[in-house]
């Protein structure tokens, strides 16, 4: 596949050395791409999802399309071409120069486009426009176990292999990917209280999606009906989005270009909080838990992750 070229295996991914203003990045971001966020022009009416990977990125894009539809799931747009799957952290295949952050650019309001991008990355009119921006974590230890199982599909794909330790490793340490998960959490959680950031996390959508909708509603200014909730909730699920995403698939050529990342690795996987417990060791479990202490003490993150 055109845009896997020059990345071979998950091993190559994890090693690649891009380091942007302090943060380090996968190699599907270029530094041309980043330096294109300075002078992004963002309008008043968007609306950023700003995610940490592997928190439930596509789970919050698929609750927010069914909010904005009421939870009518075939009224949703599904756009299958890579370069208008509006993310503006990533770039487009390296044998072109364009970025996505272009075809955002051009797009009509209301625009709704993701980022994993840490907070102090975001374009810096997000702090003169205020567009609306929700920010969705997830606990570290599940992030990175989900960025394992994401990693095992690219190397049964490319026939190597990878181990959690490589993964555990590399998502604890400063090269993390889009920052390390500290940094990235704590640096949106500063800005838990301006009015037009929203922080949820993943652990409140698997124990109550319908507050969570309830929260969303309003922050977004939208109406869900009765009737809709329960269509958002059914569709939400993990089984009533793995229904959606096979129906893409087969429906549309590219289908595959919208539920995996690069059409390979799937978005949906177990879908279960603590899913780290049947991988990490006593001793990988102990360092995070060592690890979460110490630096959220005192931040009022310690709540949600301790
Ligand atoms: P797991 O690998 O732990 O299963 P992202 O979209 O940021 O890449 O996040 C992917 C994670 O979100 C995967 O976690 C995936 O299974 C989970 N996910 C996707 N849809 C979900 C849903 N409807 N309910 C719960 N988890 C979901």
């Amino acid at each position: 596949m055109e845009i896997l070229k020059g990345m071979k295996s998950p091993l190559e991914m994890i090693n690649y050395e891009l380091e942007y203003e302090g943060v380090w990045f996968p190699p599907v971001v270029r530094p041309h791409c980043l330096e294109k966020l300075k002078t992004f022009e963002v309008r008043e009416d968007d609306l950023i999802l700003a995610t940490y990977p592997k928190s439930g990125t596509h789970w919050m894009k698929e609750v927010i399309l069914l909010m904005q539809h009421d939870g009518h799931v075939d009224k949703i747009g599904r756009e299958t071409d890579l370069t208008k799957n509006l993310a503006m952290s990533f770039v487009l295949p390296q044998d072109t120069k364009r970025c996505i952050l272009e075809e955002i650019a051009a797009s009509p309001s209301p625009r709704f486009y993701l980022t994993h991008l840490p907070v102090q990355l975001l374009p810096p009119q997000v702090w003169t426009k205020k567009p609306k921006i929700v920010h969705l974590t997830r606990d570290p230890k599940d992030a990175c176990s989900s960025m394992y199982r994401f990693l095992n599909s690219l190397a049964r794909a490319t026939n190597t292999t990878v181990s959690l330790e490589l993964v555990y490793n590399h998502s604890f340490s400063e090269k993390a990917h889009f920052g390390n998960w500290f940094d990235h959490a704590l640096g949106y959680w500063n800005h838990r209280d301006d009015d037009n950031v929203l922080f949820l996390t993943y652990e409140e959508m698997k124990t109550d999606l319908r507050s969570v909708i309830r929260r969303l509603e309003k922050f977004l200014g939208l109406t869900i009906t009765s009737e809709g909730m329960e269509r958002i909730i059914e569709h939400a699920s993990v089984e009533g989005m793995k229904k959606t995403f096979a129906k893409i698939e087969e429906e549309n050529e590219n289908g595959k270009m919208y539920t995996r990342a690069f059409g390979l690795m799937p978005y949906m996987q177990k879908g279960v909080s603590g899913g780290w417990k049947e991988l990490f060791t006593d001793e990988q479990r102990d360092e995070c838990d060592k690890m979460m202490k110490e630096k959220l003490a005192g931040t009022g993150l310690d709540v949600h992750y301790h």
